[in-house]
């Protein structure tokens, strides 16, 4: 097994009550057990940046600002990533959307896998994603965990979530995510898209 490549677990839900937090670093915990690669939650929370703020278009030009740069260099230094995402009112968090289309290189040729959550498990926002992630020219894995929330937990808005026991039966799914996403970062080189992409 390769060890010393990085992976970015990424949650995208930054509302104040949120339970995605909890949810990336249980989904961290799982990947741990399954691959010799250092796995490290990254909350969008702590990298506020602004609505498309940057003049030129990623994909062609430099950054003009420092929160871009150091978003850059953050993204840079991974080589595979696992998006951690609720569903809202049927697509993906806006936050997320500003985070990858804040650059464009730094995604590129690299490995992905989607883990969405909803009442139904958010499938119509991980599909909405994968297709943007293909956009990027990265690689999504075929493997698209969706967790299933109950309605009386969603309504009840508490901000709090026990993984270990309200997911505890998509573990196995998970696990074959993380597999495949090896297999992925084993068998792949890593090819950046350094032509005009549109
Ligand atoms: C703005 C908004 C829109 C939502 N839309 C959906 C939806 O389309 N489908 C769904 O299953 N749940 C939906 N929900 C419920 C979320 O799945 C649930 O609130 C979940 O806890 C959100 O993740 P978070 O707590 O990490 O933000 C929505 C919640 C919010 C706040």
């Amino acid at each position: 097994m390769i060890h010393a490549s990085t992976v970015l677990v990424i949650t995208s839900s930054v509302r104040a009550r949120r339970i995605g937090l909890d949810i990336a670093k249980w989904v961290a915990e799982i990947g741990r057990g399954v691959l010799a690669r250092r796995i490290e939650v990254v909350d969008l929370k702590d990298w506020p940046l602004p609505m498309d703020d940057e003049p030129g278009v990623p994909a062609a030009h430099g950054y003009a600002f420092a929160h871009t740069s150091a978003w850059s260099a953050k993204v840079s230094q991974a080589d595979a990533f696992v998006f951690v995402t609720p569903q809202y009112n049927w697509g993906y968090p806006a936050p997320l959307k500003n985070a990858l289309d804040h650059l464009y290189k730094e995604w590129s040729g690299k490995p992905a896998m989607i883990v969405s959550y909803g009442s139904r498990g958010g499938d119509k926002c991980a599909r909405q994603l994968r297709q943007v992630l293909k956009g990027l020219h990265m690689k999504p894995v075929a493997t698209m965990p969706g967790f299933r929330l109950s309605k009386d937990s969603i309504k009840a808005n508490s901000g709090v979530i026990d993984p270990e026991r309200a997911l505890a039966k998509h573990r196995k799914e998970l696990r074959r995510g993380f597999a495949a996403l090896d297999a992925a970062l084993r068998g792949g080189r890593f090819t950046p898209w350094l032509r005009w992409p549109w």
